[in-house]
């Protein structure tokens, strides 16, 4: 093992590679807010990989509904009890440092072992500790669609007395779009003994070397978020590719420009804006995640670095929230219930282009509108947001109030 520094738990953790950082991290950040599970993402991705035969049960994008659906089932919950070792290892977070601010540890300091550091003390003769799922739990992958969670299970005649509002809502269930989270430390990588994964240098996004696989499955075990997929057909296991040719730019709809994933660019509810983590703070995805801090990864405590980073839902109990997103999530959620000026203008940017932005510029309107929020003065202007492609060109831009347009008379329609 040696050393590595992740940024999402605060500290240094051990890992089996050294730590090498890619030139540029392919990211995305999802608004769960605003996805509907309509599953187009997830068949946007399976009819442009996942149609031979063998991969029948691969869903590299899945949308699941929490908190009792998962693909493979029960696959969070699984791992955080192998983790967490029955309280041995207190999956706990502290805040109180000094550096909580600092870009060294912006959640705080995670004080619990990652699936990295549990697998040493526990003396496993692996890289980090797993589990594979068995043939069943794969069968069925929107297990549990709609199921919501309730204070009142089972008791049929209180649901009239029952009434949402927020911030918690009684009754509540959230959807969450997952694919492979490229993460910064793979446990897939660090489990192969052949070491048929690698992450590319160039955009950090993580494959297996089909030639080299040898269908060991140490990386089905070893992922914490069960995103590598065995194929019996093939004995070899495959997993998201990050629609690599897109990312290169080789798709001749963006004319060489590199070009967001299937999955992103198909969502209906606009929920996904796909890029790369960088030094750039102009950069739409590295303003929401490293200095606005609203986008937030899926269960940092396993220690693998994901790069998918998710903005909260309102409504889902905040103790729930904190276990999956981590300690920062009630203020994301804050800044996220009363957006700046900034935020407000880059939500807009979600969904408006194939090309992939990397850098923002916002044009300030005049203030439209008024009002409170959590006892809060909430002012709102009609800003411009613009999305830049990587060598400067203008992709697309839009005012934050959606501008209408009346008919003239004589193009009413009449039934
Ligand atoms: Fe590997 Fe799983 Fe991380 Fe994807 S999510 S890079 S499959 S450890
Ligand atoms: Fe959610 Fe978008 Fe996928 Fe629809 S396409 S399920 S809105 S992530
Ligand atoms: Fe390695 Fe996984 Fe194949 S462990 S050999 S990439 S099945």
């Amino acid at each position: 093992m040696t050393l590595v520094h992740n940024w999402q738990i605060g500290r240094k953790m051990d890992y089996p590679y050294f730590e090498s950082r890619p030139e540029r991290q392919f990211a995305a950040v999802f608004n769960t807010n605003r996805c509907i599970a309509c599953q187009t993402c997830t068949m946007a991705d399976k009819s442009t990989w996942l149609y031979s035969r063998g991969q029948e049960y691969m869903w590299w994008n899945n949308v699941e509904t929490k908190p009792y659906g998962g693909y493979p089932q029960h696959w969070d919950v699984k791992t955080l009890a192998l983790l967490s070792n029955n309280g041995e290892n207190p999956l706990t977070w502290s805040t109180e440092k000094d550096d909580k601010d600092n870009k060294k540890s912006p959640y705080g300091l995670y004080e619990g072992e990652t699936i990295f550091e549990a697998a040493k003390t526990r003396n496993l003769n692996q890289w980090a500790i797993g589990y594979i799922p068995t043939d069943k739990e794969w069968r069925f992958p929107n297990i549990d669609e709609d199921a919501a969670a309730s204070e009142k299970m089972n008791n049929e005649l209180q649901v009239a007395q029952e009434y949402s509002t927020l911030p918690v809502h009684k009754r509540w269930f959230f959807y969450l779009a997952r694919l492979c989270n490229h993460c910064t430390y793979p446990g897939c990588l660090a489990a192969c003994p052949r070491r048929a994964i690698y992450k590319r240098k160039e955009d950090g996004i993580v494959l297996i070397d089909q030639k080299r696989c040898r269908g060991y499955r140490k990386c089905v075990e070893q992922c914490p978020y069960k995103k590598t997929m065995y194929r019996a057909q093939t004995r070899v296991t495959e997993k998201c590719v990050a629609c690599y040719p897109r990312i290169e730019g080789k798709d001749p709809i963006t004319s060489g420009r590199p070009m967001e994933t299937r999955c992103m660019s198909a969502c209906v509810g606009k929920i996904r804006m796909q890029g790369f983590l960088d030094d750039n703070p102009k950069n739409p995805i590295t303003w929401l995640v490293k200095h606005h801090k609203v986008a937030l990864p899926l269960y940092p405590q396993f220690g693998t670095e994901p790069n998918v980073y998710y903005i909260p839902p309102r409504w889902a109990p905040r103790a729930y929230l904190r276990q999956m997103f981590g300690p920062e999530v009630e203020a994301a959620i804050e800044k996220y219930t009363a957006p700046s000026r900034e935020l407000l203008a880059i939500l807009q940017l979600f969904r408006t282009t194939q090309t992939i932005i990397y850098e923002y510029r916002i044009e300030q309107g005049p203030k439209v509108y008024e009002t409170t929020i959590n006892g809060k003065k909430w002012e709102y202007y009609n800003d411009t947001a613009i999305g830049l492609a990587k060598d400067g060109t203008e992709l697309v831009r839009l005012t934050v109030e959606e501008p209408t347009y009346e008919s003239p008379k004589e193009r009413l329609n009449s039934i």
